[in-house]
């Protein structure tokens, strides 16, 4: 099912966000993290609800949904380095529950590391998601089944267009693990993601359109602002 949440900017989006993350979080132990340029607002704002004390992510295990490949988590083009700048290096999660898929493995080393630490720790109880403009989620890029797991995938033009100068492959956690999720959140903004939301919560479930397939979960907020999501379609 989905509960869809509408506010005028993404000024409101990312207060909504932040609002249902948090009424998610005493019973959430285990967070899966999305980068992009969606969810900055609500990480700066976790970021410094969690220096003064508000929430600790001390007993957390996060996992990140993807990565390009191949690539340092050093490198500042990685997702990795994203998300210790706008997350990690601003609150008190440790170390060592940061799961990330290593990207600096052999592609075969790196799919059975991460689907392993996911066995080990998941299933994910609160998911972060943004979507591609071609309605992609994580790395799912349109033709990815229901069914796919965690894998290497070669990127689209577009993505890789729109992300600027970035490795062609990543790795991904398929659609089968984000719909083990106990709760997902999907978060957009803008006029660019306008068709794909369209698409995703009213055309056909198809996977032509990967964010579809969040139709198939019991629980999933859609949290947009009016751009991505103009309120007569609500
Ligand atoms: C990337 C990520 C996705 C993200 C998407 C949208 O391709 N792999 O997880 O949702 O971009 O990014 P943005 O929020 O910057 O539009």
């Amino acid at each position: 099912m989905l509960k869809i949440i509408v506010r005028d900017d993404y000024k409101g989006m990312s207060e909504e966000a932040e609002r249902i993350f948090r009424e998610h979080l005493r019973r959430s132990d285990v967070i899966g993290f999305a980068t992009g340029s969606t969810p900055l607002l609500l990480y700066k704002r976790l970021s410094s609800m969690c220096r003064s004390g508000k929430i600790s992510f001390k007993d957390k295990i996060s996992f990140n949904l993807d990565e390009y490949y191949r690539i340092h988590p050093s490198d500042p083009r990685s997702f990795r380095h994203f998300m210790d700048t706008n997350l990690f290096n601003n609150i008190d999660i440790r170390q060592e529950n940061i799961h990330f898929p290593d990207s600096t493995v052999g592609q075969k080393a790196a799919v059975e590391r991460y689907k392993k630490e996911l066995e080990e720790h998941g299933p994910i109880d609160f998911q972060i998601l943004g979507i591609g403009r071609n309605g992609h989620i994580a790395f799912n890029e349109p033709g990815s089944g229901m069914n796919s797991g965690i894998r290497i995938i070669s990127l689209s033009r577009d993505t890789i267009e729109r992300n600027g100068n970035v490795p062609q492959k990543a790795i991904t956690m398929g659609i089968a693990e984000i719909l083990s999720a106990g709760t997902i959140m999907l978060m957009a903004s803008g006029k660019d993601k306008k068709e794909a939301m369209e698409k995703a919560l009213y055309g056909p479930i198809t996977a032509d359109v990967p964010a579809s397939f969040l139709r198939k979960h019991s629980n999933v907020y859609i949290v947009a602002d009016s751009a991505a999501l103009p309120p007569k379609r609500k």
